[in-house]
């Protein structure tokens, strides 16, 4: 792993997201239904008859990511790749816990995923390819890794969506503020006076993540993050010599939808019905 490798790696040692949990009793029925399995498969692969056995990469798995889709595909072979040893353990306990025999784990980073074969159906990689030195270079090697008809669901940071986490990291650069128990406990009870009107004010409102230091921490303290814009992420997506194949969630991509009607910088004459419309949190998101 290269030194730029090992601050990503460190960084998600001590902080590892998501926060790690014991049980995914919470939401393991909602993750085990077979109907969001055929909604899935309809998305990836629209025009091709349901299957539930593919071979699935979760490419930055984080802490419970794997666990989950191992859940969700139990006729799957799941492997979850991760630079992170704490999360790629957190996993492993989960794996434990809910007997997925299906799961398989190795910390190992994105850039070497072309070792494990050209041969996963379905690529999984949300909120990771933007911490990387070189996101072109990590989106080819999950393009050398994926199967001729495989399809990869990718996240990655939404530059406007993010306006207010960028201030609020440039603020936290210029007094140094560093993810320990007292500077977080600080930005914390600064985060909390932040006026209504700010950018991130929204997200502080809305996204359980704010909660918790370790989640507050990747937000604004991370070591390396980058945002991208819709014909951004085009650019990224043809140079790995991918096709686009459709957004997961539509809506936030409608003028009067999103996180970006709620900055006050953008009128917003209406506002979108659909639930859609909340923030996407870094992880997953819902099942
Ligand atoms: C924000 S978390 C997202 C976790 C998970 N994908 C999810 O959505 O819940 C980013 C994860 O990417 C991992 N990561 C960062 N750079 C990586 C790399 N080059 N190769 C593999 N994993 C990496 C981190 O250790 C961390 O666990």
């Amino acid at each position: 792993m290269s030194r730029e490798g090992d601050v990503i790696a460190r960084f998600y040692d001590r902080h590892p997201y998501p926060p790690p949990v014991d049980s995914l009793d919470e939401d393991a029925a909602a993750w085990r239904d077979g109907l969001r399995r055929r909604v899935e498969h309809a998305r990836m692969w629209p025009s091709v008859p349901y299957r539930d056995d593919r071979a699935i990469l979760i490419a930055g798995c984080g802490t419970s990511q794997a666990a989950r889709y191992a859940l969700r595909y139990p006729n799957a072979r799941v492997v979850g790749i991760d630079v992170s040893p704490t999360s790629i353990r957190a996993t492993r306990r989960l794996g434990e816990r809910y007997g997925l025999t299906n799961l398989e784990l190795h910390r190992m980073p994105i850039e070497e995923a072309g070792t494990l074969g050209p041969s996963f159906d379905h690529i999984v990689c949300t909120g990771v390819l933007h911490h990387l030195a070189n996101p072109e270079v990590g989106l080819r090697t999950l393009r050398d890794a994926l199967a001729p008809t495989g399809a990869i669901h990718l996240m990655v940071y939404a530059s406007y969506g993010r306006f207010g986490v960028y201030l609020l990291q440039d603020y936290c650069r210029r007094l140094g503020v560093k993810p320990n128990p007292d500077d977080i406990g600080d930005l914390v009870a600064t985060l909390r006076e932040l006026p209504q009107g700010h950018p991130l004010s929204h997200l502080l409102r809305n996204t359980p993540d704010f909660a918790h230091d370790d989640a507050l921490a990747d937000a604004l303290l991370n070591p390396r993050d980058r945002s991208y814009t819709v014909p951004e992420v085009l650019r990224l997506i043809e140079g790995a010599d991918l096709r686009f194949g459709r957004w997961v969630r539509q809506a936030p991509y409608r003028p009067q939808c999103g996180a970006i009607t709620e900055v006050p910088t953008v009128g917003a004459s209406q506002r979108c019905p659909n639930p859609n419309s909340s923030p996407p949190s870094n992880s997953s998101g819902a099942p």
